[in-house]
């Protein structure tokens, strides 16, 4: 018997917001330097930029990045790293016990920005930075001309305001880790009085609210319930962060993660809706997933006062990718109240890029991003899905496959993602398009292999990529397909 799926193209869940497919820049380890920026590298032009990056993120497609932080956000004070590269203070930086050249800064991230074809998403330090400081740097990148910080910029050779919408209100404040840490109540004062500052410098910007930095933490969701119900007018996202990881190495419960991912998100809406009736506001706040990925293998984090150490410089394998497919699914079938996720982050630290100064290599979590990009468009469907249950160590019963599915009605083009599971056994799986066949056939894509631990490496970097499998017939408007184990796969139709 096979597993079923049905697409119905009128059974939607809400409009797909293409900044679902975000990702995350940070001063940390040789993300930005030896990352996408690397004057020494012989592959990188004049400006320092390494041009083989930039390709690749742009294959990547992230549509939103936030920058600069982080932990790293909570001790950076944004006049560092503008102006003149020789006048730039070099810095410790506490976060990561590194030194910060601040040779790369806002303007240099703008341009990088608007080279790579992403909208930026700027974080303020509400750390050791100031509610004033905050606002300066709305006048800085948004205002037109007239006022110091305005001219400051166009001073820096940028007559163009940078036009900044997303503004995140700090970084993980809820982390006894993080410089400047504060309780609930601290932060949600200080968050809302820096909101309505940077809102008087540029009323059109929006604003994202720290919320947990995980499901494990001790004050989750008390911390997002304060926060919020003294903000929740001023702001318009609260975040939310998670890594995974298979510290158990039990891959059977790793790939049935998403239950976790889901009551994640859950949790958050509940808590949404019930700050939203108990402050009798009309005013909506959304969730946005700014740091998320697979993080457990490599934890080093100590920078010993060296510029660009090597830092969670994490190598990623097969059931690592299946993680993050089924993630990036988690966010269309929570598409009604998930509007932004950014993985963290895009290279080198904890990447799906990975740089020597000759050369790089896209790693296993690269692919199905792309192919979420690609395909995932219009609006997420309520797909029905009919498939066997495994055992879990963690999770009990799961099902084998994992499944979401797109819609896009101005284009009639669908897309559905599944993740088979199993690690032994292929499964047989018949799609059937209830209003009608999309074509003749369907396109197939699949990410696949035998060892789960399998990874790209510089020797070895295509051991996990994307199959072009081609165009397979439809039966009508079903079809038919068998999908090996420890697989994701990507039908695209109509
Ligand atoms: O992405 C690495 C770090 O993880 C970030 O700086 C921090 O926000 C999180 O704890």
């Amino acid at each position: 018997m096979s597993s079923k799926i049905k697409l119905d193209y009128e059974r939607v869940i809400a409009p797909i917001d293409p900044r679902i497919f975000g990702g995350f820049l940070e001063h940390m380890g040789r993300a930005i330097y030896e990352g996408i920026y690397d004057p020494a590298s012989p592959l990188s032009g004049q400006d320092g930029i390494r041009p083989d990056v930039l390709a690749a993120l742009k294959e990547l497609g992230p549509t939103i990045v936030r920058y600069p932080g982080g932990n790293f956000l909570s001790g950076y004070h944004w006049q560092d790293g503008v102006g003149p590269r020789s006048q730039r203070p070099s810095r410790r930086d506490l976060a990561w016990s590194s030194v910060e050249s601040n040779h790369f800064g806002t303007n240099e991230f703008m341009d990088y920005s608007k080279r790579a074809g992403w909208q930026p998403m700027l974080g303020v330090n509400m750390g050791t930075g100031t509610i004033e400081e905050a606002g300066a740097l709305v006048e800085y990148c948004n205002a037109k001309g007239g006022s110091h910080y305005a001219d400051l910029r166009v001073s820096h050779g940028y007559a163009q305001p940078h036009g900044v919408k997303t503004w995140c209100l700090g970084n993980e404040m809820d982390g006894p880790w993080q410089i400047g840490h504060l309780e609930a109540d601290e932060y949600g004062r200080k968050a809302r009085e820096a909101a309505k500052i940077m809102r008087w410098h540029d009323p059109s910007i929006e604003l994202v609210l720290c919320g947990s930095s995980g499901i494990a933490m001790p004050t989750f969701p008390e911390w997002d319930r304060t926060a919020l119900e003294i903000c929740w007018d001023q702001v318009n996202y609260l975040s939310m962060h998670f890594y995974a990881n298979n510290n158990a190495n039990d891959t059977a419960s790793y790939l049935a993660l998403t239950g976790q991912l889901e009551a994640f998100v859950d949790t958050l809406e509940g808590t949404l809706r019930y700050v939203k009736a108990k402050t009798r506001s009309k005013h909506d706040v959304f969730l946005s997933w700014d740091e998320w990925n697979v993080w457990y293998k490599n934890m080093e984090m100590n920078g010993n006062w060296t510029q660009a150490p090597h830092l969670i410089e994490e190598v990623y394998n097969l059931e690592d990718a299946l993680v993050v497919a089924q993630w990036m699914s988690v966010f269309l079938r929570r598409s009604q109240v998930l509007k932004m996720a950014c993985l963290a982050q895009l290279v080198n630290v904890i990447a799906p890029i990975l740089t020597r100064r000759d050369g790089m290599v896209k790693q296993t979590i690269y692919y199905p991003f792309q192919l979420f990009r690609r395909f995932a468009k219009g609006a997420a469907l309520d797909v029905l899905c009919q498939a066997p249950t495994y055992e879990t160590a963690q999770f009990g019963a799961a099902p084998l496959l994992d499944v979401s599915a797109s819609y896009d009605a101005e284009s009639g083009a669908s897309a559905v993602f599944i993740v088979n599971r199993s690690q032994q056994e292929s499964e047989p799986v018949e799609i059937e398009w209830q209003n009608g066949a999309p074509g003749k056939s369907a396109h197939v894509y699949q990410i696949a292999g035998g060892d789960p631990k399998v990874a790209n490496t510089f020797e070895q970097p295509n051991a996990v990529v994307t199959a072009d499998l081609g165009e397979v017939a439809l039966d009508g408007k079903k079809l038919s397909l068998r999908l090996p184990p420890l697989s994701f796969t990507v039908v695209s139709a109509g």
